[in-house]
């Protein structure tokens, strides 16, 4: 099992030059995915960028895009990011009462879905979507912002996450996002994480694109034990 572990690290533009963001982009070609961090000002307290800004950002990278959506009502505009050329599309169960029919949109459009939960947020009501989704982002600092601490304490969601997901051999993963750094992605990698969202840790490093490579042997390590 161990061997076949390949970490996708995800550097989150969040904390990039956002007039620079094709240059920005440029800049790390060891990225697995784009985080692309939607905020709007309502189920967060802060407002980044919309779907218009999202499809530019396709349109300069080969990566996967990987749109956070940190939205109110993730139906009605969840399709927008699908059609502006996501690979996958998160939005956070706490913001809709019915996420199986987001997940369904993004599916028909053929985008990959995924649901997002809160520090706060348990995660066993939501193990029945597993089925219906294809990522799980657990959150390890209140979303909103950039360069905040990580919380360890959500490693113990990241571990009921992959034993379920191994006890049904399903074909999800799980990301984690908030306070990914070369300290932090050992722990977050040996308690099941796939995908690492990390913001400031790269674009705040004098290399992102080794800070990148660093992130990577950090997860294997980590998941080596
Ligand atoms: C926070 C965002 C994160 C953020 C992470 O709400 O979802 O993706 O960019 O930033 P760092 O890695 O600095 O914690
Ligand atoms: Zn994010």
């Amino acid at each position: 099992m161990a061997s076949s572990y390949q970490p996708l690290i995800a550097p989150s533009i969040l904390s990039a030059d956002f007039a620079r963001l094709g240059d920005e982009i440029a800049r790390i070609p060891a990225a697995d995915w784009i985080h692309v961090d939607v905020m709007d000002g309502h189920f967060v307290p802060n407002l980044t960028i919309g779907a218009p800004v999202a499809k530019a950002i396709g349109k300069v990278t080969d990566k996967p895009m990987d749109c956070h959506l940190m939205i109110e009502d993730p139906l009605r505009w969840a399709g927008d990011y699908a059609d502006a050329g996501a690979y996958n599309v998160t939005f956070h169960v706490e913001a809709t009462d019915d996420p199986r029919a987001v997940a369904d949109l993004l599916h028909s459009k053929g985008c990959k879905a995924g649901i997002s939960i809160k520090p706060n947020t348990p995660v066993e009501p939501y193990l029945d979507l597993l089925e219906h989704i294809d990522l799980v982002l657990v959150m390890s600092v209140e979303p909103g912002f950039g360069g905040q601490s990580f919380m360890p304490d959500m490693l113990d969601k990241v571990r009921t996450l992959r034993a379920e997901i191994d006890r049904r051999g399903l074909d999800v993963v799980i990301q984690i996002d908030g306070g990914i750094d070369a300290r932090t992605i050992g722990e977050s990698a040996a308690a099941g994480c796939d995908v690492f969202v990390a913001g400031s840790a790269v674009y705040g490093a004098p290399d992102p694109d080794a800070m990148i490579e660093t992130l990577r042997e950090g997860a294997l390590t980590g998941r080596a034990g």
